[in-house]
């Protein structure tokens, strides 16, 4: 199998490689090559099964887009995008790659011709969900989203359900829950702290807190994003229909529950160097979030991800801390 991955110098499209060439396989199926391609030239891993190239490639560039199916890669993970906050500050920049970008690889499949048909496995976002919401969203509740980057994912759902049922890619849109612990530097995405209170206790440093610790919201871990996207790309999509859009299993969690994981893992002096400094505006804007979904067609097809922040703190030990949690060193 041929694999093409977008958006694969960020933080998924790393990880989701890794794991890629970890397997050498997706499900029963083994991979034979892999594309990274990004507007960062992505860093190829080393690879001793897997034959893998890489391209600094535009995708709002519909030519460079076209060399990329031009191989007829059996699946695509359409990861590239600008995130949420970037989306808001920057109208023409979220239109340009959210927009334009899944439209141009979307034609680009289509330019092969053929009878090509891969498999497209889209990262939408839970942002395609806008107030009012309920406390748990069923898989039949609307979309109705309330930020230009939800608005943006919404229309690439759209095109892939429309592209699905035209029979020009066999489409999968994954509406992720919001990703903790994300690794690395902070960000300035509004959602950042949810990773940030335990990532930088995690080494040692101090976090802010800027909403209550009441505040519910929906997570998935990088493991359990990764999990998800590859059960996408292998997973009977007969049962979806012509609504190719999956709400995802996830875990509901308050701040409060995060950190009391972060206790139970690394002790209360890692929760002291959490430091509440409330902000109206982030407040404000993750208050209007998904709390909680109810997944039945995912969970019916197969689709699992984390069930506790614990899993989580400890797989982020693993993968990002050598096994070992620095704050501990200074005991
Ligand atoms: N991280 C999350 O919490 C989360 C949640 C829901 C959905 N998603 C979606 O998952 C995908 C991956 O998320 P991530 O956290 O790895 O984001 P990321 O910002 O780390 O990675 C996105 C990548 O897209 C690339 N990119 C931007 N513009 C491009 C262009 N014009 N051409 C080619 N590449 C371009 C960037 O260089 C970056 O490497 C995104 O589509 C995102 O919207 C992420």
């Amino acid at each position: 199998m041929q694999i093409l991955i977008t958006g694969a110098a960020g933080m998924i499209g790393r990880k989701l490689t890794d794991a890629i060439l970890q397997a050498q396989a997706i499900g029963d199926h083994p991979v034979k090559a892999l594309h990274l391609a990004d507007v960062i030239p992505p860093v190829p891993p080393a690879s001793d099964g897997v034959k893998i190239t890489t391209s600094t490639t535009d995708l709002t560039d519909p030519d460079a887009a076209r060399v990329l199916t031009a191989s007829r890669p059996d699946v695509i993970f359409h990861l590239a995008a600008v995130v949420s906050g970037q989306a808001e500050t920057n109208l023409d920049l979220g239109l340009s790659v959210n927009l334009d970008g899944t439209r141009t690889i979307l034609d680009a499949i289509r330019s092969v011709g053929a009878g090509y048909c891969p498999r497209f496995v889209f990262a939408s976002s839970l942002a395609v969900f806008g107030t009012p919401l309920p406390d748990v969203i069923p898989d039949d509740f609307a979309p109705n989203p309330r930020t230009s980057y939800g608005a943006q994912k919404l229309i690439g759902e759209i095109l892939v359900s429309d592209f699905s049922r035209r029979g020009l890619l066999d489409g999968i849109s994954l509406r992720l829950p919001t990703i903790s612990i994300r690794p690395g530097a902070p960000n300035a995405a509004a959602s950042g702290f949810f990773s940030g209170i335990l990532r930088e206790p995690l080494a040692g440093l101090p976090a802010a807190l800027p909403v209550d610790p009441q505040t519910r919201h929906w997570f998935a871990g990088p493991r359990g994003a990764v999990g998800l996207l590859l059960h996408a790309a292998c997973v009977d999509t007969a049962p979806l229909g012509h609504k190719r859009a999956l709400n995802l299993p996830g875990i509901s969690a308050t701040v409060a529950d995060q950190i009391a994981a972060l206790e139970r893992v690394a002790g209360p002096r890692a929760v002291a160097l959490i430091q509440p400094q409330p902000d109206a505006l982030v407040k404000d804007i993750v208050s209007a979030w998904p709390r909680a979904f109810a997944p039945t067609r995912a969970l019916s097809m197969g689709f699992t991800a984390e069930t506790s922040f614990d899993q989580i703190i400890a797989a982020h030990i693993e993968d990002e801390l050598g096994g070992k949690i620095p704050l501990h060193d200074t005991e």
